[in-house]
């Protein structure tokens, strides 16, 4: 998730304060590089570094760039890490064409390869350098600037929003989007294309959205919206803002936390676009170690949980979760040269996780990284590191980056079953196939079942405690709920295994005690049930999180949350996790806390 800013401004006047200005407000969507390129006598004028607005700001002078036509971008990595060379914009082999990018293009390197055969010479790891040289390739066969941009983007498979000057056509810009998000803003004679409302904001508050699968031209004489497929022009309506600069930035949820809940029917699509060569890398290092430990701590820890049951299910693999922070205590001796680490850290910060992974690689290790920060400490102490994608989690509680690991562990599970052959391919094809599924179930759960969720939250606001059970692969789940629950509404939770629950919790129970159940269909259906009865008997409030038609734990229960729609055991966790983000921020929010910022904690936990 990068943040873009484009400007077609009045002759005469200086577009470079103005886009970094802009890339301020978008600074909160990705912050580890920096770029600005402007248009200006035949030419393109280019800065860009890896660091924060600010450093780059003072090492470049961003402002001192001439031109009225120009582009920014503030990076969020995910396919090479943060360095200059990486940075955006990405020029031609003749520095003719400038392009900035937001997504991911799945089918970058087969393009690469076929412009390395051309002798196109590419300066850096991205995926995004692929689309100014093929513009340029297509220019030399002929074509103009839009026709040859157009046929660029419908070779192009992933997420995208680009935009792209020249230094041919200064006057004009060129935008296309597909699943990435890009708005464009009209001004008074001047015109603006960017990843959110928040930056043009200040500048108008009339926008054209640019829906998926469009392409744009923007220039003196307006904005003409094209059909990327078959170039047909569309006619679209303005629509006029009523946000402030700050909900903007929220997209109009009260809270980050919430915006980023409703982000996972994205964010997951994102997480799952990795190319499988860092699959591959990191299933190899797995198959040539006789141990592997998964060390992470809070969230990450409960990510690492479900992927260590899939990779017994799937690969017959003994994956041994460890708290980052009791590693040395509690493994240390058992790792030797032989040893494979798979460290899960959204910040890759984390200092617990650092100081395990440091250890291990002392012994010899090799380790293995699952992050959602390009560039952070983690992944350049890994051997191999698979990207999370899913952009900067603002909301301290991590929800977005929970279910991205979980996406991403379940892929690496499923890239290691096929290696080892231990499972049915079928059931493997099953996993692949639900995990590209979760994303509609959430929207489909988001657009139906908040006012449900809410009203739980409400009536449970006055609980002393409140308890989470879960069976097999959802005693993460409800250790999550649990971990979600009293790090926002600061209300002791409890979560069990629900069959160990009748092993001392059970105590705890009296009339109206809240009980939350996680209960799928799977292997463990009937077991739970005996648990319900088991807390019932005791007068516990039974809450439960059942698929949607289950009628026998319905019956049971003084409420449910119903999941719109099956899917195999291991893939519920990403699902089911939803409705307890969700308890959790409205119970926080009803209880007068700010669930972006609750109290004690830090985003990213640097300290011993
Ligand atoms: C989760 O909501 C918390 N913010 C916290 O437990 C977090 O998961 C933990 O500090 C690990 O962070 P990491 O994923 O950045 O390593």
């Amino acid at each position: 998730m990068c943040g873009i800013f484009g400007c077609v401004l009045h002759e005469g006047t200086t577009a470079a304060p103005l886009i970094r200005s802009a890339l301020k407000r978008l600074e909160y969507r990705g912050y580890d590089s920096i770029g600005q390129v402007t248009v200006n006598g035949g030419r393109l004028y280019v800065k860009k570094d890896r660091g924060r607005l600010e450093e780059v700001h003072s090492k470049y002078n961003l402002d001192d760039m001439p031109g009225s036509v120009g582009v920014g971008h503030t990076r969020w990595a995910t396919h090479g890490r943060p360095a200059q060379e990486n940075a955006h914009p990405h020029v031609d082999c003749k520095s003719r064409i400038a392009v900035v990018h937001n997504g991911i293009i799945e089918n970058y390197l087969d393009i690469k390869r076929e412009l390395e055969g051309k002798s196109h010479r590419f300066l850096s790891r991205t995926d995004t350098e692929i689309v100014p040289h093929l513009v340029e390739d297509y220019i030399g066969q002929g074509l103009g600037l839009v026709e040859a941009f157009r046929k660029t983007v419908n070779r192009l498979e992933g997420a995208y929003s680009l935009v792209l000057t020249s230094a041919d056509q200064p006057r004009t810009i060129l935008c296309a989007r597909q699943e990435s998000p890009l708005v464009l803003g009209v001004g008074n004679g001047e015109y603006y294309c960017a990843s959110d409302i928040s930056a043009f904001l200040p500048l108008t508050k009339k926008a054209l959205v640019l829906e998926e699968g469009e392409m744009c031209v923007l220039d003196p004489n307006g904005i003409k919206i094209l059909r990327a497929k078959n170039g047909e022009v569309v006619k679209r309506d303005l629509i006029t803002i009523t946000w402030d600069p700050e909900s903007a930035k929220k997209h109009g949820f009260r809270h980050f936390m919430l915006k980023e809940v409703h982000e996972q029917v994205q964010t997951i699509k994102d997480a799952l676009r990795t190319h499988q060569i860092y699959y591959d890398l990191a299933a190899s290092k797995i198959i040539g170690s006789e141990k592997l430990f998964i060390v992470a701590c809070g969230t990450s820890y409960h990510a690492g949980l479900v992927g260590s049951l899939a990779l017994t299910r799937l690969a017959g693999i003994d994956a041994r979760v460890v708290v980052a922070s009791e590693f040395s205590e509690e493994a240390l001796d058992l790792v030797n040269d032989r040893t494979a680490i798979l460290a899960v850290s959204q910040s890759g910060e984390t200092m617990d996780t650092l100081n395990a992974i440091r250890d291990a690689k002392a012994k010899g290790a090799s380790i293995l990284s699952v992050t959602n920060v390009m560039g952070s400490t983690m992944m350049r102490l890994s051997d191999v590191y698979i990207g999370q994608n899913c952009g900067p989690e603002v909301g301290v509680a991590a929800t977005k980056t929970f279910t991205s690991q979980v996406a991403v562990l379940l892929r690496l599970a499923a890239t290691l079953g096929r290696k080892t052959g231990k499972a049915p391919v079928e059931k493997i094809d099953e996993l692949e196939d639900a995990l590209h599924r979760t994303p509609g179930m959430i929207e489909e759960l988001l657009n139906t079942k908040v006012e449900s969720v809410r009203r739980i939250a409400d009536s449970i606001s006055n609980a002393a405690s409140i308890c989470f059970l879960g069976r097999g692969v959802n005693v993460p789940t409800a250790l999550e709920g649990r971990l979600k629950l009293l790090e926002l509404s600061y209300v002791p939770a409890i979560a069990y295994p629900a069959g160990e629950s009748k092993h001392g919790f059970i105590s705890l129970i009296e009339e109206g005690f809240p009980v939350v159940f996680i209960a799928p269909p799977d292997e463990t259906h009937k077991k739970i049930i005996g648990n319900i009865m088991e807390m019932k008997a005791r007068g516990a409030r039974i809450i439960s999180l059942i698929q949607e038609g289950d009628e026998e734990i319905r019956n049971l229960s003084d409420d449910v949350v119903e999941i719109p729609g099956s899917l195999p055991p291991l893939a519920t966790p990403i699902v089911y996790v939803v409705p307890l983000q969700l308890l959790a921020y409205y119970l926080s929010v009803g209880k007068g806390h700010d669930p972006d910022y609750p109290r004690n904690l830090a985003k990213s936990v640097t300290v011993e």
